[in-house]
């Protein structure tokens, strides 16, 4: 069984007041949803404001980005051991807009996989098409040239984000049928290079609008392990809908 997760992605959204005023609301919304994990990815000024304030609580703190040195002259860098310090349990990489906006490759995104990993973080590893047409060789490739390089041991450490780039946003919303069918290419990839176990025990989360409204027949999904929520969870009720599914 794979617990599901369910990550918020706040991007460039939200401030400290921003930040304290959701949790106040948040968190007494979520204290029932023991079913699965919950994980909030504010902006890196806000990561000690989130730790502090889901202290004791069963939510999880991560980061949006990173980068794989530890330490040195790379100046408006974060590394994974300050990451790891901070507070934060896991990180997202390779996001669609990294890739996009700042330059982010299959390579990098495994160096910064393994950073991740190293530094005691768990990596929610994105992977997705930007054309729906394309889901086939684009996954085969982001996969090959990215997560295929990790060993068995790093593969059994990450949680990977299916986001077709399409759907995310203002897109259109992926059914769950093609969202699920994703999931099984990216698992045959995985069953592939890791085994038919370490494939199975992977989670594949899926992003790209995912709404209270939408989210109940995409978990329906057996290949749906849970989600990447960007907009949605900007606003506590709708993110406690989600995680209260
Ligand atoms: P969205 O973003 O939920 O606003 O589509 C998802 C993401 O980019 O992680």
């Amino acid at each position: 069984m794979r617990t599901p997760l369910i990550a918020a992605n706040w991007k460039m959204h939200k401030d400290l007041d921003g930040t304290t005023s959701f949790f106040k609301s948040f968190l007494p919304l979520a204290e029932r949803a023991a079913h699965c994990e919950i994980v909030i990815c504010p902006s890196f000024l806000d990561v000690e404001s989130a730790v502090n304030a889901t202290r004791g609580t069963r939510v999880r703190i991560g980061a949006q980005n990173l980068y794989w040195e530890n330490e040195g002259a790379f100046t408006g860098e974060v590394s994974g051991p300050m990451i790891k310090a901070s507070g934060c349990s896991h990180v997202i990489v390779g996001h669609s807009e990294r890739r996009r906006y700042f330059g982010e490759t299959n390579e990098t995104v495994l160096k910064k996989t393994i950073a991740a990993l190293d530094a005691g973080l768990t990596p929610i590893v994105c992977l997705g098409e930007r054309q729906e047409r394309n889901v086939e060789t684009v996954l085969e490739e982001q996969f090959r040239c990215g997560i295929a390089g990790l060993s068995d041991e790093r593969f059994a450490g990450i949680v990977i984000g299916y986001e077709p780039v399409w759907a995310i946003g203002d897109g259109e919303t992926a059914t769950p049928q093609v969202a699920a069918d994703a999931h099984r290419l990216i698992r045959a990839h995985a069953k592939d290079r890791f085994g038919a176990e370490a494939a199975n025990n992977v989670r594949i989360v899926y992003g790209g609008s995912v709404k209270p409204g939408n989210a109940k027949s995409l978990m329906a999904e057996p290949e749906i392990d849970g989600f990447l929520v960007g907009g949605a969870s900007l606003d506590p009720v709708s993110f406690a809908a989600l995680v209260n599914l």
